[in-house]
């Protein structure tokens, strides 16, 4: 059975991981402050699920989720993850993580960033445009009419198609926009950014985010031009 490993078990983490579970798969859930303190949301989970520490769920993690504020990417353990697909969830929100001036600047990108971190491991931006309330609400069957796409950004096409066929498990379909350098299209402020997912603008009232507009959106971000305001995602 795979196991996924989670760095990270707050909105999203918890809520992949319900998906996870729900779709078969183990997971090993870890946060910053230790195993002990995850005891509730396991015992939600059943017991398909167990905490450790983020060395240890990196470890026992087939495929593994980053999923921490930004400010804590270089605390994620490094050889554990050698080898391995690491899905990257992370936003930029420069009041809760600081200011970055390489993003700033548009020099860069979270997910490369990340990637430089884990310089041996494929990392994959995912789920990074998806409020958690509407995460766990989307999922559909595979060739469900209503089912939603997520864009999926990444350098190694193996792991692109092992994040494309975990989305499957879960209930979504993946677009791949790219590549990590090319990954700003979908970052906070974008026009793919949590709106495709969300009606008539409101984030807490999820709509499915259909493959052409997540399309169309991804082609529209221009990064000469400001992003828009930070979307109202709530953040650790
Ligand atoms: N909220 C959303 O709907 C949403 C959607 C898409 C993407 N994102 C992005 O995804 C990331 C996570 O968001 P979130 O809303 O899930 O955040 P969150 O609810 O605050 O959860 C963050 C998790 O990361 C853990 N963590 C923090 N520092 C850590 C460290 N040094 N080592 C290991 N674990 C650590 C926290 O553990 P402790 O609680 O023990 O500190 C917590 O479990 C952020 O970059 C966010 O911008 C969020």
């Amino acid at each position: 059975m795979t196991t996924i490993g989670l760095i990270g078990s707050g909105n999203i983490g918890s809520t992949v991981a319900r998906l996870a579970v729900d779709a078969g798969y183990d997971v090993v859930l870890s946060n910053s402050r230790g195993p002990e303190t995850l005891a509730d949301l396991v015992a939600q989970l059943g017991p398909h699920a167990r905490a450790a520490t983020a060395a240890e769920a990196a470890e026992a993690g087939d495929l593994v989720l980053v999923t921490v504020p930004l400010h804590a990417y270089r605390d994620v353990p490094v050889e554990p993850l050698v080898g391995k697909t690491v899905m990257d969830t992370n936003n930029y929100y420069p009041d809760r993580d600081g200011h970055v001036d390489a993003l700033d600047r548009a020099e860069t990108t979270t997910s490369s960033l990340l990637a430089e971190h884990l310089p041996q491991s494929h990392v994959v931006k995912v789920f990074n445009t998806i409020f958690f309330v509407a995460l766990a609400q989307l999922g559909r069957a595979s060739g469900a009419d209503d089912r939603s796409t997520l864009p999926v950004f990444g350098d190694d096409a193996g792991a692109k198609a092992e994040v494309t066929a975990f989305l499957d498990a879960v209930g979504y379909d993946a677009l791949d926009a790219g590549t990590l350098e090319e990954s700003w299209r979908a970052e906070n402020g974008r026009p793919v950014y949590v709106m495709p997912y969300a009606s008539d603008g409101d984030v807490t009232t999820p709509a499915p985010g259909r493959a052409d507009v997540v399309r169309d959106l991804l082609a529209r971000a221009d990064r000469d031009g400001d992003p828009q305001p930070a979307q109202p995602m709530p953040q650790g």
